[in-house]
Parts: structure tokens; sequence; C-alpha cells
């Protein structure tokens, strides 16, 4: 996962368990537009271990701090790999790691942390879109690993952007399906989700279209399914539109105040709240940390963070109001 959270370098980093400094050893292309970085102790050593679906916060040199995915090897115990894909109208943490000299410099990285793990099932399909293969490429060493069934399916705009297609077609072979889509369309979803047994679990890691599509097929499915997912901002999206989706308007209820406001397709509910309530206490801004969760005493969240299980959204009485959304005109806030 490359993501692009809104800039909170004021904001306390919740990512515990710690940080450490590390050194950037080294950098290198994986696909066009993507660069991945090789992060060690200054001076070798251990690294705190981490499983598939794990991420780290990186402070930058600007202050700036973002998370992005370990997509190296949870066996090399000396170095932490991520991978960053450019977006050139984001935030500005992709544009900064790429512009910026950074090998031989050191970064303070927090973590790591996984909400994304995986769970114990009879053979797995994963799901990317694009730089959303970065959870899922130490998912499939793991399960090859382990001799489980997998399959995983990546798409991209085009050949030059399938990050890590050569490691991965080597690991797998023909589990491994990719999809350039100026050559063949998006990745068919509905076909690889026929050709899933019910007991295997769906892995997905992209933008919101593909998740949402994904999350639609899985609960048309007979029986329904629960994927495990994982969200990044594109290019695309508003600079605090976490999903990437172009939602519409709807409006937020204070119900302390009675305040009633608009949140526009463009902004978050957080962004909206803090105009009323600047001390609404946050963090991430990316829907991992729990810090803004928020109680709902009416209408239907959107939920699109990784705090609340997606088995559980459906009887969830609170939300990440730094990210999620709303399936209903209003929504009232316990705040
Ligand atoms: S601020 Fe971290 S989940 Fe909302």
């Amino acid at each position: 996962m490359s993501s692009e959270p809104a800039e909170c370098s004021d904001a306390v980093p919740v990512i515990a368990p710690g940080t450490v400094r590390l050194l950037v050893r080294q950098a290198r292309w994986v696909a066009r537009g993507v660069v991945e970085l090789r992060l060690t102790r200054p001076g070798g050593g251990a690294l705190p271990s981490w499983a598939p679906g794990a991420h780290v916060e990186m402070a930058l040199p600007s202050g700036l701090r973002r998370s992005y995915s370990l997509c190296g090897d949870p066996a090399d115990s000396e170095a932490w790999t991520v991978a960053v894909h450019r977006v050139p109208d984001g935030r500005g943490g992709s544009r900064e790691i790429h512009d910026t000299a950074l090998v031989g410099r050191e970064l303070e990285v927090a973590g790591p942390v996984n909400r994304f793990p995986l769970v114990p099932a009879a053979g797995y399909l994963l799901l990317a879109g694009g730089i959303g293969v970065t959870p899922l490429l130490p998912m499939a060493r793991e399960l090859n690993a382990r001799g489980l069934p997998w399959r995983l399916v990546m798409g991209a705009r085009d050949r030059s952007r399938l990050a890590y297609a050569a490691e991965l077609v080597a690991l797998g072979g023909d589990r491994v399906l990719l999809v350039p889509q100026d050559e063949a369309g998006l990745p068919d979803l509905a076909a690889e989700l026929a050709a899933t047994p019910p007991a295997h679990a769906v892995y997905a890691c992209g933008p919101q279209p593909m998740l949402d599509a994904v999350t639609a097929l899985c609960r048309a499915a007979d029986p329904p399914r629960t994927p495990y997912l994982e969200r990044f901002a594109t290019a695309a999206s508003g600079p605090l539109d976490q999903s990437g989706l172009q939602s519409g308007e709807f409006e937020v209820v204070l119900a302390r105040s009675g305040l009633r406001m608009t949140v526009p397709a463009d902004r978050s509910v957080l962004e909206v709240v803090r105009e009323k309530l600047p001390d609404v206490p946050y963090s991430c801004e990316e829907g991992y940390c729990g810090t803004c969760e928020t109680r709902v005493t009416a209408g239907l969240p959107d939920h699109r963070d990784t705090v609340i299980d997606p088995s559980e959204r459906p009887t969830a009485t609170t939300m990440m109001i730094c990210v999620s959304r709303s399936d209903s005109p209003v929504l009232t806030l316990d705040l």
C-alpha cells in the first residue's frame, strides 16, 4: 500500500509500539513511477519483526508523516522495505520521497502495525490494484512458503506499472495473473471470485472503485463472503478524500449542539467537524489509528477505515470520521 494521508505533522503519532531511526540504504525502481526503499539501522542489526499486511509510518525530512506497507521479506530481519508510487497531484509525501535524494539519509520510522493480517483459511485470493500489490506480495511469499493454495490478480494501467511483476511470476507462475488495462481491460473480478471456493479468504488492496466492486461481488455471492480490504488514496482523489471515490455531498448533524453542516465530496467529515469543534481528537487521518472514532446516533455510515472489521460494519455504532462517509443523506454524530 502506498498511501497519502492528510498532513498531520502536528498530531501526536500513535503508531505504537515504537519508533526507530533508520538509514535509507538503497533505492531502486520496481515499476514506472514506483520507487522501492530499503531501510536498515544505521549500524546494522535486527529490526522489530512483522507479518505480511503490516505497515510503517515514516517521518519525511519535511516533517510529513506517511504510511506504507512493508513489502519485503519478513525473514529479512535487518531491513524494512517499502515501495512508493509517485502521486503528482497528491499531498506531497510521495513527491518528496521521489524528488529528494534520500539514500544515505536517516528517517524516523514508527511501527510496524498490522491491520491487514492473514487470517487462517483453506486458500487465498489476492486482488491488487496498482501499488496495492505491496501488502499482497509478502502474503504471496508466505502462502507459497506454507504450501497453501493462493492466486494473485494484479491490474495496472499498463505493463510498465505492474510493480513486482517479475518477482510474482517467479514465485507463483500461473497462479499470478497480470492485467495491463491498456491491453486487457480491467481484471474480471466477478470471474475470479466465482472461481474461488467459499472457504478461501479474499484480500484486496487498491483504489476505492475496485474495493467497492469486490465488496459488492462478495456481498452478492452465495453464500455471501467478507473480503479483507486495504485502501489507499489515488491521484484522482481530493486532498482529504482518502477513498479516491468521488462521493456526493451529505449532511452531518452534531447531536449535542444541533449544528448542521454539509460535507462536500472533496472534504472529510473530520475536516468539516473541526471547523466547529477544533479539539475533536484525530491523528492518522487515514482510518487506521482509531483516534477519531465517533459514535453515530442516526444515519448509515459508509465505513472506509481499517479499524472496524468488515464483518462488524453492519452493526457498528461508531465510525472513523477521518475517512468514512455516509450512505444516508444525513448522519448524526454524538459530538
Ligand atoms: S484519525 Fe486515525 S482513524 Fe481517524
